[in-house]
């Protein structure tokens, strides 16, 4: 969507996967949805029970923020319900200050707030959705709260519901005034594949899209994603790029499901995907290794490469071994070999040219997680790489002068 937004992928905290419908505030007050407690009819903001706040004031004070993780959002199971005038309203006892408060509270540590609409009666967890006849007025309140991003999801909708309801909430958000960043859960309801999902259209209507279903803490839920990912590459691949995101889901770095390895291969894989990274883990508690890969500064910078071109895989090798490739600004290019074998780290040999990279110029690559550098890389200079079981050799490969040539 050319609303001058996200013209490089979204980065920050979506609470889904990580926290989810849980509104068990009694007896699992440090997770719950909601940012404040009343005890005893006053307001009980020191109790370390206020999920968002605490969140936010994580984004802001260890680093998150100025690496880029902006947003702040809500998913499912903030509502409670509408006001006499048809109005969306903040559950009262877990939001008691309501929604606007929030956008405040993440304004004034220089975040974004993302808010969860659904365009049918009711969203997927059963609060009140967005019908069709609601969709202006909830995009005014979502405004009128600046908010800076919607997530409108797909349940307890219509195919039709979907084809009037997601283009008029663009119109209805673009009319607010208001910059906010539309993420679309259309094309996930509706396969996710051509004829049924028009991704040129799609991208007039969306900063980003969910084109799959949902994200879950496992190692099998990752690859499901990915493998679909792929085999739709030739679709999905063009339809991404600045102000237009294919949305694989959450970051699941930090929680139960990925070991190390795994984790690491999720956001290298993520990054070459030009995938939003939204974490979703309890940032309170986050281990240091979960940090190191959320906040590698070669990895954040080529996720935000300005410009935006999605990576493909670009080889399956018969040792399970697979390349992926995303080009870079400046001639630069992101590598990244990803291994399926089970059995133990693999040494895969390559070379450029065997990756169709042919060209008459020098290239050094950075090592994205070990730092180290390679250097004297020419289109037929032999490549030997150590791929981990499911992890992953992620490089940064850039083209150097060629001593004693003058740049043309
Ligand atoms: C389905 C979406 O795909 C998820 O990301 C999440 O938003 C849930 N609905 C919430 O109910």
């Amino acid at each position: 969507l050319e609303n001058g937004l996200l013209r490089t992928p979204p980065m920050g905290w979506l609470a889904w996967e990580r926290f989810r419908c849980n509104t068990n505030c009694d007896e699992d007050p440090e997770n719950c949805i909601r940012w404040g407690q009343r005890v005893a009819g006053r307001l009980e903001e020191e109790a370390g029970e206020k999920l968002f706040m605490e969140m936010a004031d994580r984004l802001a004070q260890d680093g998150w923020r100025d690496l880029g993780y902006t947003y702040l959002n809500i998913d499912d199971c903030w509502s409670g319900g509408r006001d006499t005038q048809g109005r969306l309203v903040a559950d009262s006892k877990r939001f008691p200050r309501g929604i606007a408060f929030l956008a405040h509270y993440a304004h004034s540590l220089g975040l974004k707030l993302g808010i969860y609409g659904d365009l049918g009666n009711f969203t997927c967890m059963g609060f009140p959705g967005t019908t069709l006849d609601k969709v202006v007025q909830d995009a005014a309140t979502f405004a009128e709260w600046k908010v800076d991003m919607l997530k409108l999801d797909g349940c307890f909708s219509t195919h039709e519901d979907r084809a009037l309801g997601y283009p008029k909430m663009a119109a209805a958000l673009n009319a607010t005034g208001r910059p906010i960043a539309f993420s679309c859960s259309w094309p996930a309801y509706e396969g996710g594949l051509p004829p049924k999902v028009n991704y040129s259209e799609l991208a007039n209507i969306c900063n980003l899209w969910r084109n799959y279903g949902d994200i879950q803490d496992s190692w099998e839920s990752v690859l499901s994603i990915l493998d679909w990912f792929v085999q739709y590459q030739d679709v999905l691949q063009p339809a991404a790029g600045p102000g237009r995101w294919n949305d694989p889901d959450m970051l699941l770095i930090g929680n139960f499901g990925l070991s190390l390895e795994q984790a690491r291969s999720q956001m290298a894989l993520w990054t070459v995907l030009a995938a939003p990274l939204f974490m979703s883990t309890d940032l309170r508690s986050i281990a240091p290794r979960h940090v190191d890969i959320l906040q590698n500064p070669l990895m954040i910078k080529i996720n935000q490469d300005p410009l935006g071109i999605q990576g493909r895989r670009i080889l399956k090798d018969q040792a399970h071994i697979e390349v992926f490739l995303r080009p870079l600004a400046n001639e630069a290019y992101a590598l990244v070999f990803f291994s399926r074998r089970q059995d133990m780290p693999y040494r895969y040999r390559t070379s450029l040219a065997q990756m169709n990279l042919t060209s008459a110029k020098l290239y050094e690559a950075q090592n994205v997680y070990t730092g180290d550098i390679i250097s004297g890389l020419q289109d037929k200079t032999n490549i030997t790489v150590i791929v981990n079981p499911s992890g992953v050799v992620m490089w940064y490969l850039y083209p150097i002068r060629k001593q004693g040539r003058s740049q043309d």
